[in-house]
């Protein structure tokens, strides 16, 4: 016999099925013995009678989260047992014979409930039994719908997918990037990506026209509920487009999406609103604000577009820093300021965010496609010459040789699920997410390396004692 899925059993009235699954909760009433197991399509009661003596005693002995193969007949459950409000509420199934194919030791935590009674250190820690409750499973099978729904998106739009090295040179994204070593060079590194952003405007001069892809990054900076060390975007780029275009094509993705996935959510507005960056500060003291009508429904979705967002930013010592980044191209009426070096915290960028209930979603722009813009932005962010070769040098050489203009976007998936859910942090969106201090309880990184695995990289620890004498 062929084992079926538990969502399938009511089209199996009055036949014997055979199931695979865990015991989620048993009940035992001395003579009868009810189990309610489930698989990944969900779950149904089973019954045990005393008339099935094996079964019965198998069935005392089963406790929480072992794994059983089952098979018994699938009836309609007693008029007064009917429950219509749980998904396979009017049947139930009456065990013939019960195999054991792995015992549980009693779980850490209860995986029945929604979770939010444990604390996450301890959720974390065995974060594969948390991934087995509803919620969890809901979840990151729903990021999986929102993934695949922008990937086919993506590939109807004639867009490629194109995968992007993980080990590479640093990208200046703004946050301190993860490093690793290079065995066959000692004493060099590689940077993990802190997005593709380079790889993508390449890949425009390489002629793609329209390049994306479900990105992983990294960023070495301090947590929040918002932030991981490592996240997904939905990364694109598109050539020959304008700001405009960008806009368009992104907001018509995200209401398809919406209505697609999501078709119980409303838009507080469609088309987004747009606010240049100097309306959103002046208005609400905020580059990301929430514009819902309800802050306490959780079916309202305020998207919003931030645009015209400043090239150039102070940062904390003073010194002047590109704002988004500093491959975002500047506005027509700007342009003259930026060649002469001048008002430049008045210098606008082509550079847009989208906003979601008080989230930054994403940010992107029409991006600078000539060497002179390009060096004229290194110049005025103090990169010498020397420095703009060594770390640049590919992007100013490869815009002499007929780069195209382009801009794109890159949406933030653990944010959007997160929202999408009513989720207040993404950690309850990633499979296995890292602490606040960026550690792993489950596997326990970050972790030692054998001096031996050191010594092949030309590494040498030095601790903190050593450092001060
Ligand atoms: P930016 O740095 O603004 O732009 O990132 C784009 C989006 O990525 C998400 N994001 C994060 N999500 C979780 N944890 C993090 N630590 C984290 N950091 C960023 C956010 C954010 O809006 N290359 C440019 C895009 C471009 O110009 O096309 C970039 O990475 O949702």
């Amino acid at each position: 016999m062929e084992r079926i899925l538990i969502s399938e059993t009511p089209q199996h009235v009055g036949e014997t099925v055979k199931l695979d699954g865990w015991v989620d909760v048993r009940r035992d009433h001395g003579k009868l013995i009810f189990i309610d197991l489930r698989d990944r399509s969900g779950k149904v009661q089973m019954v045990i009678l005393p008339n099935h003596v094996e079964a019965h005693a198998v069935a005392q002995t089963l406790r929480s989260e072992w794994v059983v193969e089952v098979t018994g007949q699938v009836n309609t459950r007693p008029e007064k047992l009917i429950n219509k409000e749980q998904p396979n509420g009017t049947i139930e199934i009456e065990v013939l014979t019960i195999d054991v194919l792995n015992e549980a030791e009693t779980p850490p935590f209860d995986v029945t409930s929604d979770g939010k009674e444990i604390g996450e250190e301890h959720r974390l820690k065995y974060r594969y039994l948390d991934l087995r409750r509803e919620r969890m499973q809901h979840n990151i099978r729903t990021r999986d719908k929102v993934i695949t729904f922008f990937r086919e998106y993506m590939h109807g739009a004639d867009f490629v997918e194109i995968e992007t090295p993980m080990l590479m040179k640093g990208t200046p994204e703004g946050s301190r990037e993860y490093l690793v070593p290079s065995r066959l060079e000692k004493g060099k590194f590689y940077a993990l990506p802190q997005s593709p952003q380079q790889y993508k405007q390449l890949c425009m001069v390489a002629g793609f026209e329209r390049y994306f892809q479900i990105a992983r990054c990294m960023r070495d900076e301090d947590l929040r509920g918002d932030r991981q060390p490592e996240f997904t975007q939905l990364d694109y780029e598109m050539s020959f487009v304008t700001e405009e275009d960008v806009l368009r094509f992104t907001e018509k993705m995200f209401i398809e999406m919406v209505q697609k996935l999501f078709p119980e959510k409303r838009l507080t507005q469609a088309p987004f609103p747009r606010l240049t960056y100097k309306e959103s500060i002046e208005k609400y003291a905020s580059d990301k604000p929430d514009l819902r009508q309800d802050k306490n429904d959780p079916n309202e979705l305020a998207f919003a577009w931030i645009v015209d967002f400043p090239m150039f930013e102070k940062t904390d010592d003073g010194t002047l820093q590109a704002a988004h980044h500093p491959f975002c191209s500047v506005k027509e009426e700007d342009v003259e300021k930026f060649m002469q070096g001048v008002d430049l915290f008045n210098i606008r960028a082509n550079s847009y965010d989208l906003v979601l209930n008080g989230y930054e979603l994403s940010s992107g722009s029409i991006r600078i496609h000539k060497k002179a813009m390009q060096e004229q932005v290194f110049k005025l962010l103090n990169i010498s010459e020397e420095e703009q070769k060594e770390k640049f040098g590919h992007m100013l050489e490869a815009f002499t040789f007929g780069a195209p203009p382009h801009g794109g976007f890159a949406p933030g998936i653990d944010r959007i699920v997160m929202i999408l859910q009513n989720e207040p942090n993404i950690r309850e969106v990633i499979a296995f997410p890292k602490t606040g201090e960026g550690r792993d309880l489950m596997t326990k990184s970050p972790s030692a390396v054998p001096s031996k695995q050191l010594a092949e990289l030309g590494l040498r620890i030095v601790t903190e004692e050593k450092r001060g004498k």
